[in-house]
């Protein structure tokens, strides 16, 4: 039986025709085999399929879609809501009131209330801690030393979102233990996601008792440093302040658990993307030399002697087109889904309520239909002159529509930051112990990179 015949439809959408079914499914285990084992190659490969497929992952049909235009629709439309089985496996962890997570009106005043803190003119207010922690981040290596990316990369996400997203000196002492604990949750949900072994996780092993650990001391620093923030009377422009004032549909404050969940619901994914973002960052220098000589030669011609500045980020244009063609070549966040609150039509398709959706940014951002030598890194497609040439919705690395990442300018600045800090200071080469193929987690990064810091 398929999902289809237990939905009957409305008269509209039940003429039309479904999605063909992408080839090279098996039996029984249908396309899951495929998308369990090569995740990347194979929704790279669905386009050739049609503009919309059917996979059948065992009993169950997902569809994906994999063309811009539609990738936007579907973003765009009130069809579709925040569900399916990325989510649900992290509820655990993010709650299913957070914002990531919510839907329909709760989502529209929860996205009010944060959406102050990401606005473009709060941003200059964080520039000092991000170029406080992008100098820091490079003052840490000697020239010579094998650097363990992987931890550098999150070390330094972590520490700007808490210290700009929950302002005050309480930070100083907390920051490095949240550190620790999101690294432990990192690796904990990760395995969650791929092995979903459910009550198995809640055996008392050293690994589950170590996520444990993480997960409850994380609940406390957020109690510990909203209760310093109340203590402290201070208001600054920030996500704990928009926190909490913030009012319900009734006008009241809204509760305490919300404003706990709402900030590790935002603090985690918005650390795990960043984190994964420098480490493919630092890849694509190690790999391309002479993008950081480039780099370097545009800091110095925009800044001088001086160490770079936010102020300077928006004169980076070069530095500022690296991250963007590194966005569009490792998207950290590579997978989306979606489920049908009603049946609706998508090219042409009929997809019946109830129905999850699938569709990758990785593969749209590499698609050969969308850019000319589609796998070549080329910071240069992003020139004002070329990028008009890439078809709508061809890069959304941050999505678009309701559920668009607030945190887009928040990120891009950081992250060009960070990328000026760091090329400026030194050259990388590969250093053994690397394993550079994807990870594909819950964002996606280098499985491992060890790399040589050499002087400038
Ligand atoms: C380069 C880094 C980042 C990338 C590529 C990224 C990407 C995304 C994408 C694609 C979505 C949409 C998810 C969907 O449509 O299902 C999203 C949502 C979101 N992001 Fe980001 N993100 C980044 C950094 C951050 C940071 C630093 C924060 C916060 C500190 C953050 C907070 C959020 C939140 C709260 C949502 C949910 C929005 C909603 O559902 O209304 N992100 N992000």
């Amino acid at each position: 039986m398929t999902v289809e015949s237990v939905n009957p439809g409305t008269s509209a959408t039940t003429a039309l025709s479904e999605p063909p079914l992408a080839g090279g499914g098996f039996p029984l285990l249908g396309h899951g085999w495929k998308l369990a084992r090569d995740p990347l190659s194979f929704l790279s490969g669905l386009r050739d399929h049609g503009e919309v497929v059917r996979l059948k992952l065992g009993p169950k049909t997902v569809y994906a879609v994999t063309t811009p235009a539609l990738t936007g629709a579907v973003a765009l439309s009130p069809d579709y809501i925040i569900a399916g089985p990325l989510w649900e496996s992290l509820e655990d962890l993010l709650g299913k009131e957070g914002v990531a997570t919510a839907n329909g009106a709760l989502h529209r005043r929860q996205r009010r209330t944060i959406q102050p803190a990401f606005r473009l003119d709060a941003i200059p207010a964080y520039g000092p801690i991000m170029a406080e922690e992008s100098h820091a981040l490079v003052e840490r290596w000697r020239s010579g030393q094998v650097l363990d990316v992987t931890s550098e990369s999150f070390r330094v996400a972590v520490r700007v979102a808490a210290r700009c997203l929950m302002r005050g000196s309480y930070m100083d002492a907390r920051a490095d233990r949240i550190c620790a604990d999101l690294a432990a949750l990192f690796s904990g949900m990760y395995q969650r996601m791929v092995v979903p072994l459910g009550p198995l996780y809640k055996v008392p092993l050293p690994a589950n008792r170590e996520f444990n650990r993480a997960l409850a001391d994380l609940h406390v620093l957020v109690d510990e440093i909203v209760a310093d923030r109340r203590a402290s009377g201070q208001k600054p422009n920030d996500l704990l302040t928009a926190l909490l004032e913030a009012k319900d549909d009734n006008g009241e404050p809204i509760g305490e658990q919300e404003i706990h969940d709402q900030v590790i619901a935002i603090l985690t994914p918005g650390s795990e993307t960043v984190g994964s973002m420098v480490m493919s960052l630092l890849l694509v220098l190690t790999e391309h030399p002479e993008l950081g000589d480039k780099i370097r030669d545009e800091v110095k011609a925009v800044v001088g002697d001086r160490p770079v500045a936010f102020e300077d980020v928006r004169k980076l244009t070069y530095t500022a087109n690296v991250v963007t063609e590194t966005l569009r070549l490792h998207p950290a966040v590579w997978i989306l889904t979606r489920r049908a609150v009603t049946d609706t039509e998508l090219g042409g398709y009929r997809i019946p309520k109830g129905a999850d959706l699938i569709y990758s940014p990785y593969a749209i951002q590499r698609d050969r239909r969308s850019y000319e030598r589609h796998e070549e890194f080329d910071p240069d497609r992003w020139l004002p002159g070329r990028s008009k040439d890439v078809p709508k919705y061809a890069m959304s690395p941050f999505s678009v529509g309701n559920r668009k990442c607030p945190s887009d300018h928040f990120s891009m600045a950081e992250l060009t930051l960070i990328t000026a800090a760091v090329a400026s200071a030194f050259r990388f080469e590969h250093a053994p112990g690397s394993d550079i193929r994807p990870r594909i987690g819950i964002t996606l990064r280098p499985r491992r990179l060890m790399v040589r810091a050499l002087p400038r």
